[in-house]
C-alpha cells in the first residue's frame, strides 16, 4: 500500500468514526497500517532518508486535515518521555529497525503529581501494530530505540493532536504531568513518497 492509499483509508475511516464500534476502527486502521508498513517501497524510503536531526518527526499528511500520519525517526539510543496523545484513538507501528514501547497507566497522587505504573513492553516491526486507545489512563507509553541504528515508526492519530502530556519523573518516583505541542520538522512529506500502481 502506498502513502495515498493509506491517507484514503485514514481519512475514510475518519469520516465514518461516529457509527463504528471501535474495534472496527481500531482494525480498518491496523490493516491499513500493516499494509502500508510491510511494503517493501516504504521502508526503501525510511532507510535511504537522511533525517535532519536524531529525533525527527514528519507529517505524512496536510497540517489541514483532521488526522495525522507521523513518519518518526529514532537515532540510535532515542527515547521519548512517557506521554498521552490527547485522547484520540490511533495506532503506531515501524518502517525500519526494532523500537521498543513501555505502555502505562496513571494513577491520580494529589493535584500536579501522578502515579505510573508500568503494564508492559511490545516490540514494534513492520506490520506489528499497537492500538492507542482514547481513555486518559490508557493511551500512555514511551519509545525508545535501543539498537545501535536507526528505526523509523509510523504513527496514526485518527484526530490531529496539537498538544498533549509529557510526564517526567520527580526525586519521590512520582511524575509531572507538562503540556507540550507536538511539532513536526515537516509536513505533506507523503508528496515525495513511492507510489505504487497497485496497493
Ligand atoms: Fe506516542
Amino acid at each position: 500500500m502506498d502513502v495515498t492509499a493509506l491517507i484514503d483509508a485514514v481519512s475514510r475511516t475518519r469520516s465514518r468514526a461516529d457509527r463504528l464500534p471501535r474495534q472496527e476502527i481500531i482494525d480498518r486502521l491496523s490493516r491499513a497500517l500493516t499494509a502500508f508498513t510491510t511494503s517493501s517501497a516504504n521502508q526503501r524510503f525510511a532507510e535511504e532518508y537522511r533525517p535532519s536531526g536524531n529525533y525527527t518527526r514528519l507529517l505524512l499528511n496536510s497540517p489541514q486535515d483532521a488526522y495525522q500520519i507521523v513518519l518518526v525517526f529514532w537515532g540510535p539510543g532515542q527515547g521519548s518521555p512517557v506521554h498521552d496523545h490527547d485522547d484520540t484513538i490511533g495506532v503506531v507501528s515501524a518502517l525500519t529497525g526494532r523500537t521498543k514501547e513501555v505502555k502505562y497507566v496513571l494513577a491520580p497522587h494529589g493535584e500536579e503529581r501522578v502515579g505510573l505504573t508500568a503494564t508492559g513492553e511490545f516490540i514494534l516491526a513492520p506490520g506489528r501494530i499497537t492500538p492507542i486507545l482514547p481513555e486518559r489512563d490508557k493511551q500512555l507509553h514511551l519509545m525508545v530505540n535501543e539498537q545501535d541504528h536507526w528505526s523509523a515508526t509510523v504513527h496514526v492519530y485518527l484526530t490531529a493532536i496539537h498538544r498533549y502530556r509529557q510526564f517526567t519523573v520527580t526525586p519521590d518516583g512520582t511524575y509531572r504531568a507538562a503540556e507540550t505541542q507536538l511539532w513536526f520538522d515537516e509536513s505533506d512529506v507523503g508528496r515525495r513518497m513511492p507510489a505504487s500502481t497497485r496497493s
